[in-house]
């Protein structure tokens, strides 16, 4: 197998596996931490169980339990230490019990190695790079031999995975793998391997097959969903985007995340063409001090993403704008964190996900010097969540009275009432019944809150 190869997913001994999995009647269920990535290979996962025999059911009462994980932050070992350790007793009570903890930590290989001795009892310990061989660790399993895999390499695109998908009318479908920017701070180049795209026709192919079986919503995922093919001469990421959006019956096209070193022309001249492409986009800028960002090998500058900000905004009026935001990176002076709350000031983003800073083991940033104390992070934090509150409730306000038009995706917390999102991203309660999940709704807005708006229906609009 050599480097970004294309494999064909496939099961030995399929039948084997099948029968005995079927004959004890085993069930599973799947923990995901982390982002729409790992969802999505939960869901790759689950299509592998699935095609293997197992069925999925809660928590409480399943055979096969597994923590998909992830480590971009906090203190993420602690937590699942904790709730592999809460399953020993139960494992010792049930001889068909098999436990797995597989994703990004996991590719990390002295987190497995630590989590191999501390928890002898855990089965199945695999790497990003390995959910192909699941039938085959699965098989060790059942005959009581641990499985450690966590697979050396920069990554390949595994074709033909069954996918078990959370929802029947909005899916997503990985676009490209990997990522090559090495921002100081990151440890995702180090557990996803290098930047790779999947060929167009594969995608394409794919989603067809999902409209034609009743999605009308597709997000492509990549952690720089933009970079797709930068270094091939097969489509661009726009011309992707416009085949795409060709599709009959694709009534939403979103992708995630870009990145804004590689947000072309081409890519906001496409999407202002396109009315089914989603006008939202996640464009993390992290910082608003073009030396911090510097330093985090960002490689734009406080002005470039500006510029950027203000073409989108003349090309696109309707888009809505969201990013991600780290506070306190090792030598973040006051000044340059009022850059950043500056920042927020002028692009006026719809919502913003900010983090402090957190030190990830091997990444640059780990030995950089002027690490910022906690106290000061936490203030930071603080500071800016309170003014992008400001700022996001300012916003939500001012769309009182405004219609739109409303994917229904989910219950909401609230009773009676359901969920669901917007063209431009807003998220958007809706007094409606669980019936109108899947469908596209027309409504109203009649309040704003920070982080979502309260409709009521107008039509349905099937
Ligand atoms: N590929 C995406 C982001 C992937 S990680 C991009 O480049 O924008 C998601 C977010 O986690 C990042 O945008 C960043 O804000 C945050 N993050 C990553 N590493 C972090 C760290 N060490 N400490 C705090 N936040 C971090
Ligand atoms: Fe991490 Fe930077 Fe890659 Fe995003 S672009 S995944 S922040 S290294
Ligand atoms: Fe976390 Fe891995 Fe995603 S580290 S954010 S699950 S790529």
């Amino acid at each position: 197998m050599t480097e970004n190869s294309i494999i064909e997913f496939q099961i030995e001994n399929n039948d084997e596996i099948t029968n005995i999995i079927k004959s004890k009647k085993l069930k599973y269920n799947i923990v995901t931490y982390g982002c729409a990535m790992n969802e999505h290979d939960s869901e790759q996962i689950s299509g592998i169980l699935e095609k293997i025999g197992f069925v999925k059911s809660d928590f409480e009462n399943a055979d096969l339990i597994l923590f998909n994980t992830c480590c971009v932050r906090d203190n993420a070992e602690h937590k699942l230490f904790g709730n592999v350790g809460a399953l020993k007793e139960r494992k010792s009570l049930n001889k068909n019990m098999i436990l797995g903890v597989c994703g990004c930590m996991m590719q990390q290989k002295e987190y497995a190695e630590n989590l191999k001795k501390r928890f002898p009892f855990v089965d199945i310990i695999f790497g990003t790079h390995n959910i192909q061989n699941l039938p085959s660790m699965i098989m060790d399993a059942l005959s009581k031999k641990q499985v450690v895999q966590v697979f050396d390499t920069d990554g390949y695109i595994v074709e033909g995975v069954p996918v078990k998908r959370v929802n029947s009318f909005s899916a997503y479908i990985n676009i490209m793998y990997g990522c090559n920017n090495f921002c100081t701070y990151c440890i995702v180049p180090y557990v996803r391997g290098r930047e790779r795209s999947r060929l167009s026709s594969n995608i394409i192919d794919e989603a067809k097959d999902l409209v034609q079986g009743g999605v009308s919503e597709i997000t492509l995922l990549g952690q720089n969903v933009n970079s797709y093919n930068r270094e091939s001469s097969d489509l661009s990421f726009s011309s992707l985007l416009k085949e795409l959006s060709k599709i009959d019956g694709l009534r939403r096209l979103k992708f995630l995340t870009s990145h804004p070193k590689d947000l072309s022309n081409e890519l906001i001249e496409t999407i202002s063409e396109c009315s089914n492409i989603s006008r939202h986009l996640h464009l993390p800028v992290q910082s608003g001090d073009s030396e911090v960002l510097k330093n985090m090998n960002r490689g734009y500058s406080r002005e470039d993403y500006l510029g950027l900000i203000d073409k989108i905004k003349k090309q696109i009026p309707d888009i809505g704008l969201t990013t991600d935001i780290i506070v306190g990176f090792p030598g973040e002076t006051e000044k340059q964190f009022e850059n950043t709350l500056d920042l927020l000031k002028q692009v006026k983003y719809d919502g913003v996900f900010s983090f402090m800073y957190n030190v990830r083991k091997g990444t640059k940033a780990e030995n950089m010097e002027g690490q910022v104390p906690i106290e000061i992070k936490r203030r930071r934090l603080q500071e800016l969540m309170q003014m992008q509150n400001e700022i996001s409730y300012s916003i939500n306000s001012s769309l009182v009275g405004k219609r739109f038009e409303v994917l229904i995706e989910k219950e909401a917390r609230k009773e009676n009432q359901m969920c669901g999102r917007s063209m431009c991203g807003k998220l958007i309660n809706v007094n409606c019944s669980k019936d109108y999940i899947g469908k596209y709704v027309k409504v109203i807005i009649e309040s704003a809150h920070h982080n979502s708006l309260s409709a009521r229906m107008e039509e349905e609009n099937v």
